[in-house]
């Protein structure tokens, strides 16, 4: 009989790599994003004159994009938050969407915007989209800080886009790898190589 009580090790975990962000391009600066979101604040003040909005926020990469549009808009303006499964530890999205965190409050007859750092394949919003429709809002828009058309799956439009980028992985102002960088300034290119698939 075997005396071997040693538990069986585990592979190893794929190694992550965090380089530092600094040797990292800058695709837009943190002023380029101010001036656009201003815009687009001034604009949404304008569409929603005279009416009051619920701004709901995709935890985590789009509350720093939320936070500085909210103070951009001039109409009347409440949080939610809602969260959705994400690309987790790697960069490639296993596709599916799954709800982990509820609005709060209700959202009948209100005019919703959903508010997001990035429509990349579109699954996420279009899922979302789907939900908060269910609850029957006066209307309901979407607000995108980044646009990367090139990756859609999924017939969905932003009515709000502060930039549309070619496809490249971004990181910074909300966006991460594997939950770092996202309190950057500046939206800066993610290295192919350092990213693990
Ligand atoms: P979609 O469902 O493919 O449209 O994915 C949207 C989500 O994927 C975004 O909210 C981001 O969290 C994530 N994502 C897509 N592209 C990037 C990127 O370049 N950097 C960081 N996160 C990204
Ligand atoms: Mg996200």
């Amino acid at each position: 009989m075997s005396t071997d009580t040693s538990v069986p090790s585990k592979p190893p975990a794929p190694q992550l790599h965090f380089p530092d962000a600094s040797g990292m391009q800058i695709l837009l600066s943190r002023e380029q994003i101010a001036t656009r979101v201003s815009e687009i604040g001034a604009q949404i003040s304008r569409d929603y004159q005279g009416q009051s909005i619920v701004l709901i926020g995709v935890l985590k990469g789009a509350a720093i994009f939320l936070s500085d549009l909210a103070r951009s808009i001039q109409v009347d303006a409440t949080f939610d938050f809602v969260a959705v499964s994400s690309y987790g530890r790697a960069r490639v999205s296993s596709g599916a969407v799954k709800l982990i965190k509820d609005i709060d409050d209700p959202i009948e007859g209100k005019h919703v915007i959903l508010v997001e750092d990035i429509l990349d394949t579109g699954l996420t919003l279009s899922y979302l989209r789907g939900l908060m429709l269910q609850h029957k809002p006066a209307s309901l828009k979407i607000a995108t800080c980044l646009d990367k058309p090139e990756r859609r799956l999924v017939p969905i439009e932003a009515d709000y886009i502060a930039f549309k980028i070619p496809n490249h992985f971004v990181i910074g102002y909300g966006m991460d790898y594997a939950e770092n960088y996202r309190n950057l300034q500046d939206i800066r290119l993610f290295p192919e190589e350092a990213a693990s698939h």
